[in-house]
């Protein structure tokens, strides 16, 4: 966490919801026609979506991991690479940097982005779904 995080979680957070929704503005132009990514993502509703959908497997807890790795800082971090947790060698391997799209389209169907991925999840397939749960993550912490 940095020294501004620790001065004020709710600034941190506001920043970072900031940073993900510019990163959402940049690749919004193709991405709108997809599906990949919506630029509206709430993360509120993202934290429901997170619960329901991730909390078998994820913590939002720094450390914290479970069958899958915690998502603390997963945005801007690259893919497989948390301390300590034991990834598949496609995802380890993989460099992919978690942006809103890349994470998006993980989100939407893990093993076409990452074939090898041990990440047993069939996919959100609702694009705003998708968009509010990384508006969450994004609150976690960045790099
Ligand atoms: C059944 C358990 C399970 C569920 C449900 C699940 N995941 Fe995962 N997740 C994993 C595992 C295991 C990995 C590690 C994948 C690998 O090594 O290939 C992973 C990896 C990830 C990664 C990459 C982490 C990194 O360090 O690169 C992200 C991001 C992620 N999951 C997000 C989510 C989100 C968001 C949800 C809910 C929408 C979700 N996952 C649902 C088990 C799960």
């Amino acid at each position: 966490m940095n020294r501004s995080c620790i001065r004020s979680r709710f600034l941190c957070g506001a920043a970072l919801v900031a940073l993900a929704a510019s990163a959402n503005a940049q690749v919004s132009g193709n991405a709108q026609a997809n599906g990949y990514v919506q630029a509206n993502g709430n993360a509120r509703k993202g934290e429901d979506v997170f619960t329901t959908n991730c909390g078998e497997c994820h913590s939002a807890r720094e450390g914290r991991d479970k069958r899958g790795p915690s998502l603390y800082g997963m945005v801007g971090a690259t893919a497989g690479q948390k301390a300590g947790f034991k990834y598949s060698d496609d995802l380890a391997a993989s460099g992919i940097v978690w942006d809103a799209e890349n994470l998006s389209r993980y989100l939407a169907n893990p093993r076409a982005l990452v074939p090898g991925s041990k990440m047993k999840f069939d996919g959100l397939a609702n694009a705003q779904e998708r968009a509010d749960v990384i508006a969450y993550i994004a609150t976690l912490g960045a790099h």
